[in-house]
């Protein structure tokens, strides 16, 4: 630790709490000098305190210092929460800058915030930097993914800082430049999409374990660790037995069984589900699981719901062993349903915006470092690879053959679950939603035909080019729109 003698640090880290102190202790063990620095100074001085042994350290107290602290062009990044806080800072930051220097924003920022910033401080001359960053306090420390958006020359600049503190599969970095602007925020956005639906489907999963088959959650955390070894094995996967292994030292009881079953959320997946239907792009299972937590924290609701009738139930499995594999493999399909979805609506965010982000680039950064880092990205990268225009990874050979194989046990899931009155949201949306793109004819030409009907919306024919109108209320004659 040293203290600020000139403008040395070639990046300054500003909001101290885990994820800021964290990336601030990667940077310096990175060979990187860091000025560090926080609004109220304890929290540097406690960083410095326990873990000024990290590396080379710039202890500043005010943002001018702060500033004055960095080489030039100047790189600070602020770890504040966001919104308000976030313009609030940049502000600050922006007045004591000069032109050319870089304000990076690693908060988890909605990406219109980020697309109205980067404008703003384009116009001054300064260059602004929304990336995610995912892994959580783990991978902030010892190396997450890194989503940058902002400018080709902000990444010269910046690029070689992150991909060094970022995690590393088979020598290549977990950090690539997405695109302009708003692009770093929005993929981020939607890989927090991903990690809701991953993380209900496991839910689900789990939930099939104990109460359609009755294992207890020993059995089930050693299901979980099972399948970590084969095609799921995914960092959520393995941290699900972890979770479900603890027990709860005042009780004894597995400590999920003490947890309150209402499930938060800060507002990522909320803000991918208002996007994609924005841009008209079905993340079924992204959705379902936004409101499966939403259901989960409705308790008034389910207080005045609980123990209304079920029906006829079915009964449970007999095998469960096979009811167990056919849970994986539910798993799975639904799993590649959920990622194909969130590629989907990146795709339509990156045309919206013109921002020409690669899938491949972002499979191949989601390998390692971040929450829904699995061992399938492999093969979405490969997929991309092979047919970098691919329309929907469900088609693509690899993912083809493996709902192929599941697809009986997919099906099997969804009607027992049914059948015995449990919840499978995020499954069955999934199922419901492969069957909807693989099916010949929907119904959707009902729908067109009563639009047209109340409101002369018109509709398309499978045999002529061109809009059409039925005479409703007149003599039922089609005519052309
Ligand atoms: C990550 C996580 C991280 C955060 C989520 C939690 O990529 O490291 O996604 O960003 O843990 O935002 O989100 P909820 O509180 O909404 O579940």
């Amino acid at each position: 630790m040293t203290t600020n003698d000139s403008a040395r640090a070639q990046i300054g880290v500003t909001g101290l709490a885990v994820m800021g102190s964290n990336i601030a202790r990667n940077f310096a063990r990175n060979g990187y000098t860091v000025a560090v620095h926080n609004r109220s100074v304890g929290k540097t001085d406690a960083l410095l305190a326990e873990h000024g042994g990290d590396g080379d350290f710039v202890r500043t107290e005010t943002v001018a210092e702060f500033v004055a602290a960095l080489e030039k062009p100047r790189r600070a990044l602020i770890m504040v929460k966001a919104g308000d806080a976030t313009d609030a800072v940049i502000e600050e930051l922006a007045e004591a800058m000069e032109p050319g220097d870089i304000i990076i924003d690693g908060g988890n920022s909605l990406y219109t915030d980020t697309i109205r910033r980067e404008a703003a401080l384009r116009e001054r001359g300064l260059h602004f930097v929304g990336t995610g960053i995912s892994g959580g306090e783990e991978g902030a420390l010892n190396g997450p993914s890194i989503m940058p958006g902002g400018s080709v020359e902000s990444y010269e600049s910046l690029g070689p800082l992150l991909e060094s503190v970022a995690a590393q599969v088979d020598g290549t970095p977990c950090c690539a430049h997405i695109g302009p602007d708003g692009a770093g925020h929005f993929v981020k956005m939607v890989h927090n999409g991903i990690e809701y639906a991953d993380m209900q489907l496991i839910a689900e999963a789990y939930n099939l374990l104990r109460d359609a088959l009755g294992l207890d959650v020993d059995a089930i955390a050693d299901v979980f660790s099972e399948w970590n070894t084969g095609e799921l094995e995914s960092y959520l996967v393995e941290i699900t037995a972890e979770v479900l292994r603890q027990k709860d030292a005042r009780t004894g009881k597995p400590l999920v069984d003490v947890i309150v079953d209402a499930a938060e959320q800060k507002g990522t997946g909320r803000w991918t589900v208002k996007s994609a239907l924005d841009l008209g792009v079905p993340v079924t299972g992204i959705a379902e699981a936004v409101f499966a937590r939403a259901v989960s924290g409705s308790r008034d609701q389910r207080k005045a719901a609980v123990g209304l009738v079920s029906g006829d139930l079915t009964d449970k499995p007999a095998d469960v062993e096979q009811f167990t594999e056919d849970i994986r493999r539910a798993l799975y399909a639904s799993k590649i349903v959920a990622y194909a979805q969130g590629f989907d609506q990146i795709r339509a965010g990156s045309i919206e915006y013109g921002w020409n982000v690669q899938p491949g680039d972002l499979a191949t950064i989601w390998r390692g470092g971040c929450i829904i880092r699995a061992r399938f990205l492999n093969r979405i990268k490969e997929a991309y690879e092979n047919n970098p225009e691919s329309t929907t990874l469900v088609v693509e050979p690899y993912f083809r053959e493996a709902i192929e194989a599941a697809i009986d046990s997919w099906r099997r899931v969804v009607i027992t679950a049914t059948g015995l009155g449990i919840p499978v949201p995020a499954f069955a949306s999934s199922l419901s939603y492969y069957d909807g793109l693989r099916a010949e004819r929907l119904p959707a030409a009902l729908t067109q035909g009563q639009r047209d009907f109340f409101g002369a919306h018109t509709y398309e024919r499978v045999d002529e080019d061109g809009k059409f109108h039925t005479l409703w209320s007149g003599d039922r004659s089609e005519v052309r729109a």
